[in-house]
């Protein structure tokens, strides 16, 4: 739920969701060493802000594992 009043400059579309998705595969290995970087361990719980298509709550949770927990919150 958007509720700033403020749409997301880049919109909603299906096209939109293709971008972030694309985005994200491209840039997942870097995503990845950011985090680790960030000192996302396993076990943790991770709360992704404006997930989007949840292209990086995937790579969290690939790190804080099946002891841990991602929760994305986004809007389309
Ligand atoms: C630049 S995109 C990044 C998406 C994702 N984090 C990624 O790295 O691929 C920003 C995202 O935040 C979402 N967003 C913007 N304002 C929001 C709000 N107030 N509440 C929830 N999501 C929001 C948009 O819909 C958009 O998907």
């Amino acid at each position: 739920m958007n509720t700033s009043g403020v749409g997301y400059p880049l919109g909603s579309d299906p096209s939109e969701f293709e971008r972030l998705n694309r985005q994200g595969r491209i840039l997942a290995a870097a995503t990845r060493t950011i985090l680790e970087a960030g000192g996302i361990l396993p076990g943790m719980r991770v709360l992704d802000l404006g997930s989007g298509t949840g292209e990086l709550s995937f790579v969290a949770a690939g790190l804080v594992g099946a002891s841990g927990a991602v929760i994305g919150v986004g809007h389309g």
